[in-house]
């Protein structure tokens, strides 16, 4: 937690843009997993977190934004929760914590807003993501569940965006200490990695890293030989020499500021000469990303800058042909990079995501673009001090795309589909750092987890 004048200073920016009307920020439940007292790890909503600091279950948040008050909602344990869960501080010392003086059970929180409802106010609230949230939603607003987010606040998910957007100096010591659990994360799974050893094994003690580091994984971890499948949680395969494996990890830290790093290996430990003019690619994309994010410039130039990278290497190879701005222009990278170059990252991995990515990651000037690949762009807007972005250009070799697009001639111009035929087996190679825009350009947060073909087969040995 940051101290008080932190959350009372983010309070007042936020009643400042909000025109008129009561705030209603929720916290999250307790959610179970099988049974109702076997429930997940709990995780604060981040947003709540943002405002009141408190990480704690079942609490609301409620801010005038006309008289200025501003309440938190929540219940005192009992001498049966105490007996099981222990001595607790009471709501109000909490509360004092963060600058709020004046806390009410939770159930009063039902009678204030239908009491702002009868006097025609209006409440500004966030899109839920969770079920519980939806049910008390409903109940205290009486918006059906397939409306809430209809009906939620576009001029508060803008104001929040935009706080949340740029980074204080204390948000981003907090992502570099997850970016430190990050790098142990990565080391450990290259050191790990070779012929005979379990996916999973590595996935739970990398996880293990981020749990005995305070906090948690900042998502769930992407470890695979088969890293030509972008999101593969499946950890069932057994390493095999001449294979990459390829590692998405990160961690969020107690005040839970997250991390979000991909590094790919050699299972052998040494890349062969095919694995490595691949990678070479991957990583000029990458520092080709870093070297041109900066202030003034667009997230989305960016991407394509990396995209053109992309497609003069695959060129390079005989893999792609023609003209290579064109090549980026009809979208035919895609074929090789069906993403987009990074995300915003701060208390959430992908950060805000459950706002709106059109708005996080777009705005009036910087529109999404309807184009297979770059249509998965999350953040594409204009670049400011204080974003916090990852940086994650890949190159995979996706069997069933590639046949489609062979199939369907899509972008025959472009690809020398025959000579991929020698690639179907090869995997997907993807790196991913996390960068902080500043004044000037940008700086990658953290110390940078081994990445050169060198450097990364130097820690495998
Ligand atoms: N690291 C997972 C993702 O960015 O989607
Ligand atoms: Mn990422």
């Amino acid at each position: 937690m940051f101290n008080r004048e932190t959350y009372i200073a983010r309070r007042k920016q936020l009643k400042q843009k909000i025109s008129d009307g009561i705030i209603l920020l929720l916290g999250n439940v307790d959610s179970p997993m099988n049974y109702a007292d076997n429930t997940y790890y709990f995780r604060q909503d981040s947003t709540f977190l943002y405002f009141f600091g408190l990480d704690f279950q079942k609490l609301a948040g409620v801010i005038d934004t006309e008289s200025g008050e501003e309440i938190v909602f929540g219940d005192d344990v009992n001498i049966e929760d105490i007996i099981w869960m222990g001595p607790q501080i009471a709501l109000k010392e909490k509360a004092e914590k963060v600058g709020i003086s004046k806390t009410e059970p939770f159930k009063k929180l039902q009678q204030i807003i239908e009491k702002a409802i009868s006097s025609g106010r209006k409440i500004h609230f966030l899109p839920p993501y969770r079920a519980e949230n939806k049910i008390l939603l409903n109940e205290l607003l009486g918006i059906s569940v397939s409306k809430l987010k209809a009906y939620s606040s576009l001029e508060l998910i803008k104001a929040i965006v935009d706080l949340r957007s740029v980074k204080e100096e204390q948000e981003i010591a907090e992502i570099r200490k997850a970016c430190a659990v990050g790098y142990q994360m990565h080391v450990t799974a290259m050191k790990m990695a070779k012929a005979g050893v379990w996916e999973q094994s590595i996935a739970g003690t990398i996880e293990g890293i981020a749990n005995a580091g305070g906090g948690m994984v900042s998502f769930p971890v992407i470890l695979s030989q088969n890293g030509e499948t972008l999101h593969n949680h499946n950890h069932s395969q057994t390493l095999q020499n001449g294979r990459l494996l390829l590692v998405d990890a990160g961690a969020e830290v107690g005040s839970h500021y997250a991390s979000d790093f991909t590094r790919t290996m050699p299972v052998s430990g040494k890349f062969t000469q095919k694995q490595r003019e691949i990678y070479e690619i991957v990583l000029g994309a990458n520092n080709r990303g870093r070297e041109l994010t900066k202030p003034g410039s667009t997230y989305l130039s960016v991407h394509l800058a990396a995209a053109e990278v992309i497609a003069s290497g695959m060129k390079a190879l005989g893999l792609m042909k023609g003209d290579v701005k064109e090549a980026v222009a009809a979208g035919a990278h895609a074929l090789f990079m069906p993403h987009g170059l990074g995300h915003m990252l701060g208390l959430d991995v992908h950060d805000m995501e459950d706002l709106g990515q059109i708005y996080v990651g777009y705005d009036n000037e910087t529109r999404p673009v309807d184009q297979f690949g770059t249509a998965y762009l999350r953040m594409g807007r204009k670049l400011q001090p204080g974003f916090v972005i990852t940086n994650e250009p890949g190159i995979y070799f996706i069997p069933a795309l590639i046949e489609k697009w062979k199939a369907e001639k899509i972008n025959a111009d472009f690809i020398n589909f025959d000579r991929l035929e020698s690639y179907l087996d090869f995997g997907g190679i993807r790196l991913e750092d996390d960068i902080f825009v500043t004044d000037t350009g940008c700086e990658i947060l953290g110390d940078r987890i081994p990445i050169t073909p060198d450097e990364v087969e130097e820690v495998m040995r």
